[in-house]
């Protein structure tokens, strides 16, 4: 009886193990699987090319755009497809209580937490878009999978803040603040803003990661402003030398001086 018992948990223990290698491995689950034939279905994209980045809670790849008006002179699209098994959930509680925009939706498993999820940033990304802020334009979002823009060359992602060579620093730091001006006017905080979630295409900043950007009734938002310009202006302060008073930032931002 009791090596029965132990056979079966050993049994119980090697399919997890199998499930957790397909997740690290990329092979995708059964309703991802639905979700992404509905990107296909739609003709919002034609083809996965290859992945481009793991993240911390997704996996971005590269995708080929389809024929739908929704992608019209888009060559290639990022799919960012949010994980289900290993995702960090309970970080996501974070933001997701306390915004007003998800008081009425029921969570009951990880796949609705990180539905959920991926649907806000769909939101926050048309947020950002329609205040004119350079932000990848969302396309389209079903289930755990999110469809946006590609910042880059054909089907290259330019590269981060941190990777990026600067001609003129202290333009690209005017233009970030303007971003995130322009956020705030629309009633929004990034709220992980950093030189990991800026692209720099051209010479042009791009935010990027909207997933945890919350509505200024968030009762942290302010805190979360404070930490994105702390983090940006002590990057350019490290890395170009460009000295900025945060507090003055946060005034200019906030619209409670005209000047910085
Ligand atoms: N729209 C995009 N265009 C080009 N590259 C992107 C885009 N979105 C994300 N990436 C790349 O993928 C990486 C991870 O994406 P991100 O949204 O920041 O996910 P995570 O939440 O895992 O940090 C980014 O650092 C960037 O290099
Ligand atoms: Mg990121």
């Amino acid at each position: 009886m009791g090596t029965r018992m132990g056979k079966s948990k050993a049994r119980a223990r090697k399919y997890r193990l199998k499930e957790q290698e397909k997740i690290d491995t990329g092979i995708f689950d059964e309703k991802t699987m639905v979700s992404l034939g509905k990107f296909f279905n739609k003709g919002v994209v034609e083809k996965l090319e290859f992945i481009t980045a793991r993240g911390k809670e997704a996996d971005l790849y590269i995708a080929r755009a389809g024929t739908s008006n929704l992608v019209k002179g888009e060559q290639f699209l990022i799919m960012k497809f949010f994980r289900i098994e290993t995702s960090s959930f309970f970080k996501m509680d974070d933001y997701i209580i306390g915004d007003p925009r998800f008081q009425k939706i029921k969570v009951t498993s990880k796949y609705d937490v990180v539905k959920v999820w991926c649907r806000k940033e769909f939101g926050n990304l048309e947020i950002a878009t329609k205040a004119g802020v350079d932000a990848p334009r969302p396309i389209m979002v079903n289930g755990s999978i999110l469809a946006m823009t590609l910042i880059g060359a054909d089907s290259i992602p330019s590269p981060q803040l941190k990777d990026a060579d600067l001609r003129e620093p202290e333009k690209v730091l005017d233009a970030i603040l303007s971003g995130v001006k322009k956020l705030y006017k629309n009633k929004l905080v990034h709220g992980d803003l950093s030189e990991y979630n800026v692209l720099i295409s051209g010479q042009t900043p791009y935010m990027i990661d909207f997933g945890q950007a919350v509505v200024l009734d968030h009762p942290r938002a302010e805190e979360f402003l404070h930490r994105d310009l702390s983090n940006i202006l002590d990057y350019f302060a490290k890395n170009y030398h460009i000295k900025r008073d945060e507090n003055r930032a946060f005034a200019w931002v906030t619209g409670q001086s005209q000047i910085y």
